[in-house]
Parts: structure tokens; C-alpha cells; sequence
């Protein structure tokens, strides 16, 4: 089984689109390769294209916030982006993108196999609920809902919520993005049971 160092040096020399020949940075991810959770995003922003980092702008400093209200570091979780390049002036992604780096998502999330899969957003969402056979329907709709499917012999559990982004515009909704963060804590705190539990 590879590991995430091999898929991240293959990302830093990827030339699958032309979003290579723009990028300042490639932005593989960063975190721990043992995590509990992984979080998704779109795509990396300026901040992040200039540092090779993902979340590190406004948005990445909200994250970080959530992050340290429920008692989590960056170091502590992955966090990684559908894709790796930036987007020409934050464009949306492409389909032919997605479709393409999409496979250094899928070979993270092989690579670490997660617990938890939280998806920032619409795109990371749309993403993770193809990859899993889930029925996609909308951002409004799916938001803060718990799905689990089967993968690596194991329970996993998906999450979208919004992109951080999206707070930042709209702060009414930062209560209700606490709560959701507030809900990824009680599900990592929830231990399985173990033989001794049931003795
Ligand atoms: N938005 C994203 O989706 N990802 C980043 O890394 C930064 C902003």
C-alpha cells in the first residue's frame, strides 16, 4: 500500500492538466497520515498557491478556528483539496480536473483511510458522494448530516457541510457551522466498544 509521502511526490511533479502551467504551487495536503478525519476542500486559493499549503488564507483561518474549538490542531487531522493546482482566478473546477486529480484524493483517502470524511463544500461534497455511491443532491440539503458507508472493512462516516468560505460571507450561519464542528467531536470522542464492554 502506498503512502501518502509517494502520492504527495508524484503530485509535486503532476502535469495531467494545464493547471500546472499556472499554479505557483503544488498543494498536496498537510496533516497527520494516521488521522481520524480528513478534510476536503475545493481547491487551493491564492494564499494557499503562494504557500503550497491548503487552507492557510481567511477561509483556511476559520477551519483552524473550528478546529481549535473541538480540541484538534491541524497536525492532527489531513486536510487536502479535490484539487491540487489553483484554479486561473478561482474559477469553479473543471470537470476533466475533478476527474483527473480526483484520483490523487481518492489514493490520500486509500493511504490513510479515515474514520471520518468531512467534505468543505459543494465541489468536495459532489466529489466524495460519487466516489462512495451516494446520492449528491445539494449543499442546503445534505449540510451537517451524517452518512456512513462501508470501505476499508470498516465504518465510515461522511460529512459535508459548507465551505468555510461560505461563513465568511454569510456570519449568521456560524452558530449552525459550530454545532456541525461540535458533531465531528462527538463523533470522533465515540469510541467503539471493545470485549471489555460488554464483560
Ligand atoms: N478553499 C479551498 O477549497 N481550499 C483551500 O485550500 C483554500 C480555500
Amino acid at each position: 500500500m502506498e503512502t501518502i509521502e509517494e502520492i504527495t511526490e508524484e503530485i509535486l511533479n503532476c502535469r495531467k492538466c494545464d493547471l500546472h502551467k499556472t499554479k505557483t504551487n503544488y498543494v498536496p495536503g498537510v496533516g497527520n497520515e494516521n488521522a481520524e478525519v480528513v478534510f476536503v476542500g475545493e481547491a487551493p486559493g491564492r494564499e494557499e498557491d503562494l504557500k503550497g499549503e491548503p487552507f492557510v488564507g481567511a477561509a483556511g483561518k476559520l477551519l483552524t478556528e473550528m478546529l481549535s474549538k473541538i480540541g484538534l490542531r491541524r497536525e492532527d487531522v489531513f486536510i487536502c483539496n479535490v484539487l491540487k493546482c489553483r484554479p486561473p482566478n478561482n474559477r469553479d473546477p473543471l470537470l476533466e480536473e475533478i476527474e483527473t486529480c480526483g484520483e490523487y484524493l481518492k489514493r490520500q483517502l486509500d493511504a490513510i483511510k479515515p474514520n471520518i470524511i468531512v467534505c468543505l463544500g459543494r465541489f468536495a461534497a459532489q466529489f466524495i458522494f460519487d466516489h462512495f455511491c451516494l446520492d449528491f443532491t445539494s449543499i442546503s440539503r445534505v449540510k451537517g448530516k451524517v452518512f456512513e458507508v462501508e470501505k476499508w472493512n470498516k465504518k465510515v462516516k461522511i460529512i459535508p457541510i459548507y465551505h468555510p468560505a461560505a461563513i465568511l460571507y454569510r456570519p449568521q450561519l456560524r452558530e449552525e457551522y459550530e454545532q456541525q464542528f461540535r458533531k465531528i467531536s462527538e463523533l470522533l470522542n465515540r469510541k467503539q466498544p471493545t470485549l471489555f464492554d460488554y464483560l
